[in-house]
């Protein structure tokens, strides 16, 4: 596959090449005395069929990378590619059907309708846009996120983590190529987080799927494959084959973002330069 993120970037995105990438992406929010840089300048790859986690201190522009990626907010500059598709110029009805096709997000409060069944809201994404289910694939993911038996039952019947489930069959109903989590984990209690993060790592290792999820949990970041540090709106860091430990350790190293605390064995990632500050 020839995409620009592929001739840009070898080395990033070993095998499956690339799902998402974003080469001087910036997003300010206001102008003036006021304006706030949400993203300086990023330069990131998503490796196919991979788990990227992104962690960083809040206000770090997490959330804001995560949408820019998935076409959820315009950039102010910059350039991002879904696959081989620049999103960044896209029209808004483009954009509308690309998100609708091709990206599954998961969010922190779970965003799921009170009134429909886990079903009804599995499959709402796809009925809204007129779309038949592809129903293997569906089976495949209600069984594998354990959820056959919880599909008559509505959001308030069901527990924080079955919820999240929901949410998560949810983005992965219409098979996309990306699918992202903003803090997925971060309204469950342990328990119900590992069955999530389960999940999740099971929808790359066995369903081939795309999965990058913020989180601030370095336990629940371990489970990626890869870790991208932000701060103040700039990738730091990164950290390939993730434990919790060294996740913890390497935001014990950088305490308040002071770059002289980096240790030898820092790895910059290209848009470096600061260093990671503490999450709050
Ligand atoms: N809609 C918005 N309007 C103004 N500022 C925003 C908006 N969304 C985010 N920001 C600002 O952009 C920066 C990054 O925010 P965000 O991406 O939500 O950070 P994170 O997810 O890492 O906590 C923060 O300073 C935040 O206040
Ligand atoms: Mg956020």
């Amino acid at each position: 596959m020839s995409t620009p993120a592929a001739q840009h970037a070898p080395g990033r995105a070993p095998n499956g090449g690339v799902a998402a990438r974003a080469h001087g992406l910036t997003k300010t929010y206001g102008s003036g005395e006021t304006a706030v840089i949400a993203l300086d300048s990023v330069d990131v790859d998503i490796a196919r069929g991979r788990f990227t986690a992104v962690m960083g201190p809040s206000g770090s522009g997490k959330s804001t990378l995560m949408h820019c990626l998935a076409g959820l907010d315009t950039v102010s500059a910059g350039q991002v590619w879904l696959g081989d598709t620049e999103i960044t110029g896209l029209r808004e009805r483009e954009l509308t059907r690309l998100r609708r096709d091709r990206v599954g997000f998961m969010f922190q409060s779970f965003n799921l309708i009170p009134t429909l069944t886990a079903a009804e809201n599995i499959t709402l994404p796809m009925d809204i846009a007129g779309r038949k289910p592809d129903q293997p694939w569906l089976d495949q993911v209600i069984d594998t996120l354990g959820l056959r038996g919880r599909l008559t039952h509505r959001p308030a019947q069901l527990s924080g983590g079955q919820q999240q489930r929901v949410a998560c069959a949810r983005a992965l109903a219409s098979r996309p190529e990306l699918i992202f989590a903003d803090e997925p984990t971060g309204n469950l209690d342990s328990r119900a987080g590992l069955e999530v993060l389960g999940f999740l790592r099971g929808a790359v290792d066995d369903l081939g799927q795309t999965v990058v999820m913020v989180t601030h949990d370095p336990g629940a970041a371990a489970h990626s494959d890869l870790v991208l540090f932000l701060a103040d709106g700039r990738i730091v860091d990164e950290m390939a084959r993730p434990t919790a430990e060294a996740v913890l350790e390497r935001m014990r190293v950088f305490p308040g973002g002071s770059p002289q605390a980096a240790g030898p064995d820092m790895v910059r990632a290209r848009s470096g330069g600061d260093a990671v500050a503490r999450e709050d």
